[in-house]
């Protein structure tokens, strides 16, 4: 008897093609709420899932088949990851393949924001602009200017090495510095979380969404921002307050936010789409036709080995 593979939403086609030769495969092609996971689990052995699925306690436990959880992120805030180690159930991720797409993602918000591109765009295409003017949509700098990194990780490191075209000193916080031989690689100096608030130019969050990162920018955070600072998120959106974001962004706090995440995603707070000093993506960190087929890859050959007792490529539980 093959061992039974769920798919919960729709994937580059590589994944189905390589778990189909293996498992029997249910391939789900619209998003499930945790209930109708729960529904649907019990026969599975592995599950193959995305980022937007909850694998609660409760899915678990729904499941007393289940050997593997390969989630096809990076990020795994979206699974309990407590119930799978009792359960010894394997939860994978896919690191590595996305670190250069989710890091180009972060430094296209940058230049965006520090170029103010969202009210250019917005000017052509209502037909506002009669010719440029010296004073029309001044932005901001970024030679020489400091980037601020909150978590100094795969990602946190690819979005440093890329402002070394732009000349820019790196400050990092985290919770362990980095060894001196790295810091100098990337042109970095370990700081407090205080003086990564106040010195940054540009400040972007590349941490995972843990208790202890959640809501870690909130109002008391952006009032120790530069008024010029420009915050970046292209993490995770719990890891900022949004309500503050906004009053942050309409008082002039800070300059300007470009955001990949948000904190009740796929909702978005109200106040943000009517305010111009920011730029709005919809979670595309990783979206690439050649990152999301290697993710595809990846989270599948993490099931197949798992399922067949071995060890898998990336696990996150040991
Ligand atoms: P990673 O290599 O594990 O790096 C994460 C870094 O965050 C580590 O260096 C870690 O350093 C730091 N960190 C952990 N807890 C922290 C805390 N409490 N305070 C400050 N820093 C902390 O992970 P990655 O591959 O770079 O991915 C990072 C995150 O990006 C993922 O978890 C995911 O949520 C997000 N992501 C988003 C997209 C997107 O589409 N927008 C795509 C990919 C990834 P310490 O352990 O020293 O604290
Ligand atoms: C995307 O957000 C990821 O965590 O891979």
């Amino acid at each position: 008897m093959k061992k039974q593979v769920l798919i919960t939403n729709r994937l580059p086609e590589a994944a189905y093609q390589l778990l189909s030769k293996h498992f029997h495969v249910t391939y789900n092609k619209t998003q499930l709420t945790e209930a109708q996971l729960v529904a649907k689990v019990k026969p599975f052995h592995g599950i193959l899932c995305t980022l937007a699925d909850p694998i609660s306690a409760q899915v678990l436990a729904a499941a007393p088949l289940l050997e593997c959880v390969a989630n096809f992120a990076v990020g795994f805030n979206n699974i309990d990851l407590k119930a799978a180690k009792e359960r010894k159930i394997w939860v994978t991720n896919t690191p590595d393949v996305l670190t250069e797409a989710t890091a180009d993602i972060a430094w296209a918000l940058l230049l965006s924001c520090a170029r103010r591109l969202p009210e250019g765009e917005k000017m052509i295409r209502r037909g506002q602009f009669k010719g440029g003017g010296a004073l029309m949509l001044l932005g901001q700098d970024l030679v020489g200017k400091t980037l601020g990194i909150y978590g100094f990780g795969r990602i946190g490191k690819a979005v440093a090495r890329r402002g070394k075209g732009w000349d820019m000193p790196v400050i990092y916080h985290q919770r362990h510095r980095e060894s001196a031989k790295v810091e100098k690689h990337y042109n970095a100096r370990y700081v407090s979380f205080e003086t990564l608030l106040k010195n940054s130019d540009y400040l972007s969050v590349n941490s995972p969404l843990t208790p202890e990162t959640k809501l870690r920018f909130t109002s008391r955070e952006f009032a120790k921002m530069k008024p010029t600072a420009v915050f970046v998120n292209a993490a995770r959106g719990a890891i900022h307050c949004e309500a503050d974001l906004v009053r942050a962004l309409k008082n002039r706090q800070i300059a300007s936010a470009g955001l990949d995440v948000y904190e009740f995603e796929p909702k978005i707070d109200s106040g943000l789409l009517s305010l111009p000093n920011c730029t709005l993506l919809p979670h595309i960190g990783s979206a690439t036709i050649g990152t999301r087929t290697q993710m595809a890859v990846l989270a599948a050959q993490n099931l197949e080995l798992a399922l067949r007792g071995r060890r898998p490529k990336t696990p996150v539980t040991p």
